[in-house]
């Protein structure tokens, strides 16, 4: 295998397993292979490892603005315009710790207590859990890999109440891998926008498509739909940073963009990300582009070999992809009872791996009888835990 960043040996599984938290590494017992939790294997790529060090030996640390430094926003404007062709200027980018916590400044911001929200089932466990921190009602929409947007809408104008006030999306869609096309995008976001509902476009995801598909930005549909949305993003799924918190949110109306910046309480240094992570992010971003190829390039075959593997395991449903890095195969034939979680215990005692299992505690109803496989791993690791699963799933 030639030498690359996600070469076999590319992987630094003692660090890993002093420092992957969340499912991973550090949290197995020895010997356990993790594909759980989506967070790459592979060290960040070298311009953000160079640019976090020259920042530190330069030696200041002062304090920088709330809404993020200029350099990250006109970054991230830039990267928007010429990836996915919004719209973007720094203005409407506001620098959050992450996707996941821009995600709850979102509905602090706009949501009341007993508003509701229209989100996918299933989806990423944050959706959710996001929107009934700020006291709203998650409102679940069922949806699988080939839900038209005519169907989606008619599921949506069925649960609409005269509380409904959000439509939250994840596109790409984590953890069905679908990436939305724009004809779906725009009836879904016009159907949402007649009925005054305003969009979150969790987008975090974005960078990670795979040949044959392209992510279209919700914001990028029109101006009407960019007004009314705001768009999550974030630097742990393309970049590998998951460590150091740091994402952003884009909201180009500029009376809720201020609602939002308020509900942070950033400008009172209450809230705010650290000027590293932001280094990072700059980086990434500025100098990031070919290692994020070669990411994707790796994350392509990687998921090509996981759809050969799966095909071993009887009558199990594989949906291949288009984005992100994780699948999400149906195993019932092989989870009595749709027991998913059972399917993943045996599999970490007799296997040694350790999988997501559907539970609507990850992902929310019409998630049982699927397992969760993250496949951003090395060829070795990944070829590994297949070869240790097989036999398990055959021997029934
Ligand atoms: C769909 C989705 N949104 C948000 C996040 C959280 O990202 P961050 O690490 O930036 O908080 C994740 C992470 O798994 C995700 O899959």
């Amino acid at each position: 295998m030639s030498q690359s960043f996600f070469s076999d040996d590319a992987v630094p599984l003692e660090l890993l397993r002093q420092r992957a938290f969340n499912l991973r590494w550090a949290q197995q017992p020895e010997g356990v292979i993790p594909l759980t939790a989506a967070d790459p294997d592979f060290p960040v790529c070298p311009a953000v490892q160079e640019q976090l060090i020259r920042y530190v030996k330069d030696g200041v640390m002062s304090y920088v603005p709330p809404q993020g430094l200029p350099a990250f926003r006109e970054a991230v404007a830039h990267w928007m315009h010429s990836t996915r062709q919004i719209d973007c200027t720094p203005d409407p980018v506001f620098a959050t710790d992450s996707a996941a916590s821009g995600m709850a400044v979102v509905a602090r911001a706009s949501l009341r207590p007993g508003d509701q929200v229209l989100i996918p089932a299933p989806v990423d466990f944050l959706l959710q859990h996001t929107v009934e921190s700020a006291g709203a009602v998650a409102v679940r929409v069922p949806v699988n890999r080939s839900t038209s947007a005519d169907e989606f809408i008619a599921l949506m104008e069925a649960a609409l109440t005269p509380r409904t006030r959000m439509l939250w999306l994840c596109n790409p869609h984590n953890p069905l891998g679908v990436v939305y096309s724009r004809d779906w995008l725009l009836k879904v976001a016009d159907w949402a926008i007649a009925h005054r509902l305003r969009i979150v476009s969790d987008e975090i995801w974005s960078d990670i498509i795979y040949a044959r598909n392209r992510h279209v930005a919700v914001a990028s549909l029109s101006s009407e739909i960019a007004r009314n949305t705001v768009t999550v993003y974030g630097f742990s799924k393309n970049f590998a940073l998951a460590g150091l918190r740091v994402g952003c949110l884009i909201c180009t109306d500029p009376e809720w963009h201020k609602q939002i910046v308020a509900a942070s309480d950033a400008e009172s240094t209450v809230y705010g990300v650290s000027v590293l992570s932001q280094v990072a992010a700059v980086a990434a971003l500025n100098h990031g582009r070919s290692w994020l190829a070669e990411f994707i390039n790796h994350l392509q075959a990687q998921r090509d070999y996981v759809v050969e593997r799966l095909k071993h395991w009887p009558g199990v449903q594989i949906n291949p992809p288009q984005g992100t890095y994780v699948i999400f195969p149906c195993v019932r034939t092989l989870a009595p009872n749709d027991d998913a979680a059972a399917f993943c215990d045996r599999l970490r005692h007799e296997a040694r791996v350790a999988l997501v299992p559907g539970l609507p505690r990850w992902f929310g109803p019409g998630s049982e009888g699927h397992v969760r496989i993250c496949f951003a791993t090395s060829h070795a690791i990944l070829k590994e835990a297949f070869d240790r699963m097989e036999p398990v799933v055959n021997r029934r």
